[in-house]
């Protein structure tokens, strides 16, 4: 027998792209192609059966000169003579960690299977799952590789599930999500890096022999780095290349790498992270990874993050939410910070329903003694002296006034200073032996135990059921040390960081299905878990707590490399800016966080009647294109970007283009700026001059560009699409 003969091959197919998966002779499964759509029934068996023999790498299963460490492997196993980077690695009762895996059979089913416990796509279009199971004959260990394929969307999805169908427990020590072995090292990594207040700036590096990449031991996806990782070839930029990416839907530790071998190949893993990590599986139990989103590009960055905000958009986000418009909102957070009362917020609220904002965010310090960071998390009785009444009737003093109510919360955490840390220091996590350390003064509580998910179940249902609550903001403000829980046995202290995660969706889960008006912003510190887990439970996250246009530029391009542009909170702040001190512009400043989810943050009343009129300008034209702002295709325009930004918005009747200087230079030429993704033939009528052009014109011609003498100038443009 040729071990590498490929038995059989799959094709996995959507619209424009193919996985193809071959079962070899020796029983192993191998990634054949992935990539552009091949005409139907390409024989693609010659990749494998036609790789030569590298040497001094182990024989496979006693065939000599089957060297499974240079085939592109599906689902690599540690144990087997691959000793590159395994996906999964397993400890039966003996002690032993050897697994080899061979495919047994195949299943494909219409539509997508639930995913118990875990945010997780529905099913939009045309989907079909492929189950390949993998089994170890030896252990009794089964594992399914459940792939879904959303043909309309170009985007592929892949959960794994790990049984134990043997008579003895196995311990789960790693079990990635995915893994991706591409047959050239011709690529850039890209990820999303930063930190608190600078989250998801773009890093793009060579790829190079070893192993490099991002990850998590956070407790939360973290501000310095977000669970999405690509590998686009060198020539890519925002219109042209190749991209593989992956994103993961998960909010915890993660880990997302790209080894390059001996051999000049790439696996690409991405899952939960390995570090700190084993699960108890019990006969009979199986384990299932987060899901991971993956997708094949060919033409630049805009095509695949285009492809990412529309499959999340219709697969991810709770669905009435979805493509429901957003309402604008005012935070007190930089007016105020703790320093309020019932007068001034009232006043804070008028204002802003005069100039046409429609929803009233109260942030940190309504509830218990909290007039600073010190206290009273876990308390969420509100603070009637500070609001002057009680927190039904404030909300209902503000609804009066035309606006909708919304409110803050951080149930995960709880301050030492608090009645309920006072009742349950056990809830926290915390080893009982060690200090627990703090972190802006609080606590994690410990969310894999279901007693304290029944609390914040029963105290933000209470919250919602007994005070007319439009919105709410869950935020979390610090990551998780001492990652001990008094809920788990010995041998299960492996699992902690994956069950904070479980409880927290099942919180999230049964708040939103008990309250499915509510709309709920997530937080954490800013962007500090701004992931697709989150998302599927809170259709907006506040993209930073750096509310800098300059600065939001690059957080917010990073942020919708992969993310919906609408799910990115987006305020208008105060100048000097409260982060860097910066002065910019209320257009510019408008501009900025028109391209999000607009909200203002700031004091109104400190306005002048200049600032006033400005800001009414702006409120009432992003009501009158507010679908083509928040649901519009965004795409990245090309500019000299060292000093310029642009992107457009397309679609529900109008384009929108936006362009910022950053530093205004003298006795410059002013240049065009081309539009990309217009239909050629269609004209376009800009509303303010009335004239038209063709879509022609604006993408090979291109609009003027003025000449700016100041810093931070920014320029829109909104054309009526005609016919
Ligand atoms: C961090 C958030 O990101 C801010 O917007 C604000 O809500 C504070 N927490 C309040 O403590």
């Amino acid at each position: 027998m040729n071990p590498k003969q490929v038995l059989q091959q799959y094709d996995l197919r959507t619209t424009n792209c193919q996985l193809s998966i071959g079962v070899l002779a020796s029983g192993h499964l191998c990634l054949l192609y992935f990539g552009r759509k091949l005409p139907v029934q390409t024989d693609l068996r010659s990749v494998i059966e036609d790789l030569p023999k590298a040497s001094y790498l182990a024989d496979t299963d006693g065939i000599s000169d089957f060297r499974l460490e240079q085939l592109p492997l599906m689902y690599p196993a540690f144990g087997t003579p691959d000793l590159r980077a395994p996906a999964i690695r397993v400890r039966d009762d003996s002690g032993s960690p050897i697994i080899n895996l061979k495919f047994n059979e195949k299943r494909l089913v219409a539509g997508k299977p639930a995913l118990p416990g875990l945010p997780a796509t529905h099913v939009a279009g045309e989907v079909k799952t492929w189950e390949f199971d993998l089994v170890d004959s030896v252990t009794g260990l089964t594992v399914t590789l459940v792939i879904s394929t959303f043909v309309d969307y170009d985007i592929f999805t892949q959960s794994v599930r790990v049984k134990n169908t043997a008579t003895t427990p196995l311990r789960l020590d790693e079990a990635q999500s995915l893994s991706l072995d591409l047959l050239s090292v011709r690529f850039d990594l890209v990820t999303l890096n930063g930190a608190w207040s600078r989250e998801n700036h773009i890093q793009r590096t060579q790829l190079r022999p070893g192993v490099q990449g991002i990850d998590s031991k956070r407790g939360a996806s973290g501000h310095g780095q977000n669970p999405f990782v690509a590998l686009a070839t060198p020539d890519t930029d925002w219109q042209h290349g190749e991209i593989y990416s992956a994103n993961l839907i998960y909010s915890g530790n993660f880990v997302a790498t790209a080894t390059v071998d001996m051999h000049q190949n790439t696996r690409l893993q991405v899952g939960i992270n390995p570090f700190e990590f084993e699960w108890k599986l019990s006969p009979g139990q199986s384990f299932s990874t987060p899901e991971v989103v993956f997708s094949y590009a060919d033409k630049g960055f805009n095509q695949m993050s285009q492809r990412y905000h529309r499959f999340y958009l219709d697969c991810l986000l709770p669905k009435q939410f979805a493509k429901q418009s957003r309402p604008i909102l005012i935070n007190n957070w930089e007016a105020t910070y703790f320093d309020f009362n019932r007068q001034k917020l009232l006043a804070l609220a008028k204002q802003a329903s005069e100039l046409g904002i429609e929803l009233f965010v109260l942030d940190d310090g309504w509830f218990g003694k909290r007039d600073d960071d010190s206290s009273s998390l876990g308390d969420w009785v509100a603070n009637e002296t500070k609001l002057g009444g009680s927190l039904s009737a404030l909300a209902t003093d503000i609804q009066a006034l035309g606006l909708q109510f919304g409110l803050w919360v951080e149930p995960e955490m709880v301050s030492p200073n608090s009645d309920l840390y006072r009742q349950h220091p056990d809830w926290v996590m915390s080893d009982s032996r060690h200090r627990p350390q703090l972190a802006r003064r609080q606590y994690v509580l410990d969310l894999s135990q279901s007693v304290v998910q029944d609390y914040l179940i029963k105290t933000i249902d209470q919250l919602l059921t007994e005070n007319s609550i439009d919105y709410l903001k869950w935020d979390m403000n610090r990551n998780i040390t001492d990652a001990y829980s008094h809920g788990l046995a010995v041998d299960q202290q492996g699992e902690v960081y994956h069950r904070y995660l479980l409880g927290l969706y099942h919180v999230l889960g049964t708040i939103t299905t008990r309250h499915p008006q509510v709309l709920i912003e997530s937080c954490a510190g800013g962007g500090g878990r701004f992931d697709a887990g989150m998302l599927a439970y809170t259709p907006q996250i506040w993209t930073s707590d750096d509310t800098d246009a300059y600065e939001r530029l690059q957080i917010q391009r990073g942020t919708a490399l992969i993310y919906p542009p609408v799910t990115m909170g987006s305020h208008v702040s105060a100048v000097p800016n409260h982060q860097v001190g910066r002065m910019i512009d209320l257009a510019t400043r408008g501009a900025v966080a028109e391209q999000g989810n607009l909200g203002y943050e700031l004091d109104l009343l400190t306005l002048t009647t200049t600032e006033k009129q400005q800001i009414q300008r702006q409120v009432t034209t992003y009501k009158a294109y507010r679908e083509t702002l928040q649901f519009g295709r965004y795409t990245v325009l090309p500019v000299d970007e060292a000093n310029e930004w642009a992107w457009s918005k397309v679609g529900y009747g109008f384009v929108i283009v936006d362009h910022i200087t950053i530093l205004a230079r003298p006795n410059t030429v002013p240049k065009r700026l081309k539009v990309v993704g217009l239909t050629p033939t269609k004209q376009y009528q800009d509303v303010r001059t009335q004239r038209c052009y063709s879509g022609a014109f604006l993408m090979s011609v291109g609009l003027v560009i003025d000449r700016q003498n100041c810093d931070f100038a920014s320029q829109r443009w909104i054309f009526k699409e005609l016919h």
